[in-house]
């Protein structure tokens, strides 16, 4: 696909992987939007990256993402790539009982991309070539068990993102998966364990790369194997 004059909705794009993807697509002449919860992290955005258009948007609640997809319609008609990256990841030890934000998690990774799809297609279907890309991670094939429910939300999503491709094969919309592995960003509650990734800007290339070469699942360094090798990773992965 042309990664160039497309108009693109980043959710989460203020930050982290989504901000590194909205800058080097808005310096390959698109127009991009972002979308985030906190303003203070989108001016922060737009003064890196002048061109940048954002809207305040929480997309797992429902009012909030009707606003968007009304003035998304309304002032950017010709939308025509969706990537819904916005994503929360929270430690968890269930025998604790410790499940708060659990449904918001499950919401905000999960639920809110579906509820986004489904009110975006119609103006999507309008274009003709518009793409889905929905943000997953190498952690859907192989769990991390300190993160049950993130884990669990990005399998999810990668079962939910192959049915939509099936889907809307015979339309104009093509559905792509992007897996990042390990990239250094601020997600979650970060320690050692989570040092050493790539750099979101280097992810970013590479991502793009693929995406330009009409990819259908963006794997990116050890992601390619993790997805190969999948549950067989488990027992390594959490220290058996
Ligand atoms: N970093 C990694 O190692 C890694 C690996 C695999 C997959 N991923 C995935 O990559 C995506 C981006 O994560 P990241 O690593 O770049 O972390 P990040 O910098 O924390 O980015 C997450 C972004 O999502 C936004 N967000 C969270 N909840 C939101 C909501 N309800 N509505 C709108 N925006 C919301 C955040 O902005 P606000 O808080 O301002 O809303 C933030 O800008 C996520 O889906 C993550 O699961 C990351």
């Amino acid at each position: 696909m042309n990664l160039s004059n497309n108009t693109i909705l980043i959710s989460g794009g203020a930050t982290g992987i989504g901000f590194a993807l909205a800058h080097q697509l808005a310096n390959r002449e698109n127009r991009v939007i972002i979308c985030g919860r906190s303003e203070s992290n989108l001016a922060k955005a737009r003064a890196a990256v002048p061109a940048l258009a954002t809207r305040i948007c929480d997309v797992a609640d429902a009012d909030s993402r009707r606003d968007l997809v009304q003035w998304l319609n309304t002032n950017y008609p010709d939308l025509n790539i969706v990537i819904n990256n916005a994503g929360v990841q929270h430690r968890r030890l269930l025998e604790d009982g410790a499940l708060d934000n659990v449904d918001q998690e499950v919401a905000i990774n999960f639920t809110a991309p579906i509820h986004l799809i489904g009110n975006l297609l119609p103006l999507l279907r309008r274009q003709p070539k518009a793409v889905i890309v929905n943000v997953t991670s190498a952690l859907a094939f192989a769990p991390l068990a300190g993160l049950p429910v993130y884990c669990a939300t990005k399998a999810a999503l990668h079962s939910f993102t192959m049915s939509l491709r099936q889907q809307l094969k015979t339309t104009g919309v093509r559905v792509v998966e992007m897996i990042p592995p390990l990239v250094d960003t601020n997600l979650g509650t970060r320690d050692a364990a989570f040092k050493g990734g790539l750099s979101a800007e280097d992810y970013a290339t590479e991502a793009l790369l693929q995406l330009e070469n009409d990819k259908d699942e963006v794997l990116v360094g050890t992601s390619a194997n993790t997805r190969k090798l999948g549950e067989a990773l488990f027992e390594r992965m959490n220290g058996y």
